[in-house]
């Protein structure tokens, strides 16, 4: 999309809906990613460091938190890979390995991260089957340290998982690949009913409508609704 793009379209929407609104992030692979988009106007950024070893991994967050927060930006960390495709990045199952719990309280303990994404099961993308969720990682880490847990990988997962996830002790849940397919359906269904559609306001409408109801449904399940 951009940078400039990003950061205006998302300030306007905050503005517009009065709510309190971040601008986060996501997957920030490296310190100099994380600061553009800080610079750039980012309210929340992730660093994602958890194809480096925990040491590593620790090191780097650390850096980006050390440097987000003097400007009063928050920082989600990751421990633990999470599986499946996204924007072309893929993790196959074989190398999805679950965060351990105590190593996510020390990775929280040493770099200060403000949100922890922990790999549980889930994965991004659409399931082939269901996922199987480790409630007791999330439980276990979610009773010992004092901020959000991140659930990845939420398209797909069922209504009852994502109950007991939040139950359990998850914060926050990033959902993309159920917009993507709402979205892309609705195009697809406009453009198979009539060939001589040329304005993309016919089909982008009813795509941001498909959408809309995801986030919808999302916020009623999350638990979310008036909570900002
Ligand atoms: P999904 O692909 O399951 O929507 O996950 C999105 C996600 O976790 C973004 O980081």
């Amino acid at each position: 999309m951009g940078i400039e793009y990003t950061v205006a379209i998302a300030e306007a929407a905050a503005r517009k809906s009065g709510l309190p609104i971040a601008l986060h992030l996501d997957h920030g692979s490296s310190f100099e990613v994380a600061m553009q988009c800080i610079r750039a106007g980012f309210s929340s950024v992730m660093f994602d460091g958890s194809h480096y070893s925990l040491e590593e991994n620790i090191r780097l967050t650390k850096e980006v938190v050390r440097a987000a927060h003097a400007m009063g930006v928050s920082v989600e960390g990751e421990l633990g890979t999470i599986g499946g495709v996204e924007d072309d990045i893929s993790v196959d199952e074989e190398h999805a390995a679950l965060a351990k719990p105590e190593e996510a309280i020390r990775f929280y303990e040493e770099t200060g991260v403000d949100a922890l994404a922990i790999a549980v099961g889930t994965a991004h993308g659409m399931y082939k089957g269901e996922p199987k969720i480790h409630y007791d990682i999330i439980q276990k880490v979610a009773d010992a340290i004092p901020v959000p847990i991140v659930l990845h990988g939420g398209s797909g997962v069922p209504d009852e998982a994502i109950r007991q996830s939040i139950q359990a002790g998850v914060g926050k849940i990033n959902v993309n690949t159920e917009n993507q397919v709402a979205c892309t359906n609705a195009i697809r269904e406009v453009l198979s009913g009539d060939s001589k559609v040329y304005d993309p306001r016919k089909y982008l409408a009813p795509a941001r409508n498909a959408m809309i109801e995801v986030v919808r449904e999302k916020i009623r399940l999350f638990g979310s609704s008036n909570q900002a």
